[in-house]
């Protein structure tokens, strides 16, 4: 009797769960899908029902969601110019460009315009065995800034994808002008280069692969040009560039020359701080390239389209590149586009018969976002936007090196409007924090206060503790105060937070 008492429980319990189960969407008891139905019923979507939404539904990317557990999630709502307003209307200076790439500004008409039009008229064409206006004129006005022996483009829609990109192009490069075991890559330490599985295993970065093993083999890591933590012994930073550019050789030798097809640098790297390099360093790589028939690779994704003070920054260091990886302000974001540029040479054995790079995607040179990347190369050369980063770089410097008298401000560097502010225990033996104290300061402490005092950048934890900079170009001597004044009372008491 109890047996069949329990059986009948389980089966109603099981019914049930099931019914719980298939209660969906369109059943009346269903719980609404607030922004669903306000948007239906035309009704305002209010700052609380994004939030309510946003933690039930959004995956946002290298986030830690618990951490918004009791914590409201930053809504960014509008923008204009350099300034970023949240849903409830705080306005933030917007010292990161978004993500290192709205250079021109935010909230340009002109690009909407640009949009709009090109919607109207070509809407989308994929870029497969077919090309369209905007590509093409695009392009050519790509070549036009590039070093001289850049000639040929190929599009993405992202830095990452260009990275890849360039990688399979190296590849195949190789194995169809009779090198085919050509085919690995030398990167740098803490370098980032993208998230896919291939530019993914290019990036230094250990803790951010470590989920994602195995990655595509054959990726080999050599030393940044960190020249705040060099090794004593280097009196300059050309001895120390020379140096670092040779541990690329030394790697090339390791791994025997005929296996290696690439070298992946950015002109000055983002992860770690804006570390910059000596021109000397840039020289001596594409000495050992071009001894080992290796292609180099710069990438600009960050650097290109005038952050450093130059168009691009090979032209900047006098770096060769064979390949160029560009996106973000290429559209200055307005649009999510990227392009690798190249020299003739790479594109040469795809020329002929049916050669063919098998290789692309539905996106890339989407029309709009190439006829908004036109505009916004427009706004660039009518506004001197490069001509303002170079002529203010210096003092944007300068007004940051005023926190140099702060206990916690060991190191400021970087060119152009790309600067990192490094954060020290202790100034005199550079010390640096502990990976718990590392984690307070940065995580705990750092990052909200500056958005609280209405400054968005970046605290970074890839290497040491930074704070990156790289606002839009078209800021000037009021708003580097304006930034140091922020950061100065950020930063003045963050010392006795340990
Ligand atoms: C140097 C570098 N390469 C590649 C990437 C990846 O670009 P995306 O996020 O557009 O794929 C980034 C992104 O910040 C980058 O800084």
């Amino acid at each position: 009797m109890a047996v069949k008492e329990s059986r009948a429980k389980k089966l109603v319990a099981g019914i049930k769960s099931l019914l719980k189960r298939t209660t969906k969407v369109g059943d009346a008891k269903a719980p609404k899908l607030a922004l669903v139905e306000a948007r239906k019923e035309g009704k305002k979507i209010t700052p609380a029902m994004l939030e309510k939404s946003a933690k039930k539904h959004l995956w946002m990317h290298f986030t830690r969601h618990g951490s918004f557990a009791n914590k409201e999630i930053p809504i960014m709502a509008k923008a204009e110019g350099h300034y970023v307003y949240d849903v409830h209307g705080k306005k933030y200076i917007d010292g990161l460009s978004g993500l290192f790439s709205v250079n021109a500004g935010h909230g340009r008409k002109r690009l909407a315009d640009a949009a709009s039009k090109q919607i109207t008229e070509l809407d989308f064409f994929p870029l497969w065995s077919y090309a369209h206006p905007p590509a093409i004129e695009l392009a050519e006005r790509l070549i036009s800034y590039a070093p001289k022996n850049i000639s040929r483009v190929f599009f993405t829609t992202g830095g990452g994808e260009a990275v890849e990109s360039a990688w399979k192009i190296a590849k195949q490069y190789f194995k169809m002008t009779g090198k085919p075991t050509k085919h690995k890559v030398i990167s740098r330490h803490v370098a980032y280069h993208g998230t896919s599985q291939g530019a993914l295993s290019i990036t230094g970065i250990p803790a951010m692969k470590k989920m994602f093993e195995p990655l595509v083999p054959s990726t080999f890591r050599i030393p940044n040009t960190n020249w705040y933590r060099a090794p004593s012994s280097f009196k300059t930073e050309e001895e120390f560039g020379i140096w670092a550019a040779n541990r690329a050789e030394e790697m090339i030798i390791f791994e025997d020359p005929d296996t290696v097809a690439a070298i992946f640098v950015e002109p000055i790297q983002n992860s770690g701080g804006c570390f910059t390099a000596h021109p000397a360093y840039f020289k001596r790589l594409r000495e050992i390239c071009d001894k080992y028939d290796i292609l180099l690779v710069a990438d600009e994704t960050i650097t290109g389209y005038g952050r450093s003070g130059n168009m691009f920054a090979c032209e900047r260091y006098g770096i060769e590149p064979d390949m160029m990886v560009t996106a973000k302000g290429i559209t200055s974001s307005y649009q999510p586009l990227g392009a690798l540029l190249l020299t003739e040479r790479l594109f040469e054995p795809f020329t002929t018969g049916t050669n063919i790079l098998a290789h692309g995607y539905t996106f890339a040179a989407h029309p709009v976002a190439c006829a908004v990347a036109l505009e916004n190369l427009d706004v660039f050369d009518e506004e001197d936007l490069v001509g303002n980063v170079a002529r203010n770089s210096a003092l944007f410097k300068k007004t940051l090196e005023k926190l140099y008298d702060l206990p916690i401000v060991g190191n400021i560097r970087g060119d152009g409007y790309f600067f990192a502010i490094e954060l020290v225990k202790d100034k005199k033996t550079k010390e640096t924090f502990t990976a718990p104290e590392h984690e307070k300061l940065l995580r705990g402490y750092l990052a909200g206060k500056l958005l609280e005092e209405g400054l968005y950048c970046r605290a970074d934890d890839r290497g040491d503790s930074v704070i990156q900079l790289a606002p839009p170009l078209t800021i000037g001597p009021k708003e580097f105060n304006e930034i140091e004044q922020i950061l100065r009372k950020v930063l003045t008491p963050a010392m006795s937070k340990f």
